[in-house]
């Protein structure tokens, strides 16, 4: 837990998503629509690199774990390109997905995967959305993923209990997202390829070392498994479970609304 500089009793309301110190929302939001905006076409190249490879993998556990049933209306938050919402179309065939995602030009890159087939014959939606403030009324989704956008949130219990607004009573709560390697060994090898290796190299490979930079921060600054959970049931959560990928360097967090 040493690298986390939030815990979720002393979090401030808003924060740096790239040190967890108490700043300004804007400063992050800014900073994080500028970086998307300026990715948003390579950002699959991007998200390849920055997961190490493992998205593939890491999704597909997600959906293992995801409660989403074929009546199922679900909302994905930061959906980007729209990796989550096609997997959630083909692996659990829901009558509807929302995707949502603060920053257009990302949902205009989902937007055209849309337009060569992904998803197959799900109906799916596409709005830009902050997570922070969603424009949805109560009760309005049976489930909600969200794969590495809470970590981009600068006002993340805002966040967290607007996700818990928005799902159905009994609605489950999907979350993948880079986190702690328990193992000291694991974690600090990690933490050093994190700091070190992945700006060069991801910078080297997409010419956007600054995204990199970025991304290693906030990987260090994001709570730990526990922390998030704590998090989750400070929203009002119940049933928070978490599973670790590739020794924690991501895990998913599944969680449900109370009946
Ligand atoms: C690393 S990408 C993840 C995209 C997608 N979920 C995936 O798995 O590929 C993070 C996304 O979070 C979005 N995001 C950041 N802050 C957000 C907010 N406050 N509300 C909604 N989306 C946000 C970004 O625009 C970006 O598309």
């Amino acid at each position: 837990m040493e690298n986390n500089a939030e815990t979720y009793q002393d979090a401030p309301l808003s924060i740096d998503t790239a040190t967890g110190q108490a700043a300004e929302a804007e400063l992050s939001s800014e900073r994080v629509k500028h970086i998307f905006a300026t990715i948003a076409k390579k950002y699959e190249r991007f998200n390849a690199i920055s997961s190490f490879g493992s998205y593939k993998l890491w999704l597909a556990g997600m959906m293992r774990q995801a409660d989403i049933q074929p009546s199922d209306n679900v909302i994905d938050i930061a959906g980007g390109t729209g990796d989550v919402t096609f997997s959630v179309a083909r692996a659990k065939h829901p009558a509807h997905i929302q995707c949502t995602d603060l920053v257009d030009e990302m949902l205009d890159v989902a937007r055209a995967h849309r337009q060569t087939g992904a998803g197959g014959d799900v109906p799916i939606d596409f709005e830009v959305v902050d997570a922070q403030d969603i424009p949805y009324g109560d009760a309005s989704f049976d489930a909600l993923t969200m794969a590495y956008g809470i970590r981009n949130m600068p006002k993340r219990q805002q966040a967290l209990s607007e996700m818990y607004r928005v799902l159905k009573p009994g609605g489950s709560f999907t979350c993948l997202e880079f986190s702690t390697p328990p193992n000291p060994l694991w974690r600090g090898l990690y933490h050093f390829y994190l700091k070190h290796l992945i700006p060069f190299w991801g910078g080297l490979i997409t010419g956007d070392r600054d995204g990199f930079v970025y991304l290693s921060k906030s990987i260090e600054a994001f709570p730990d498994q526990r922390e998030f959970a704590k998090m989750l049931e400070e929203a009002g959560f119940a049933d928070v479970q978490w599973k670790n990928y590739t020794g924690g360097i991501a895990a998913v967090h599944t969680a449900r609304k109370p009946e």
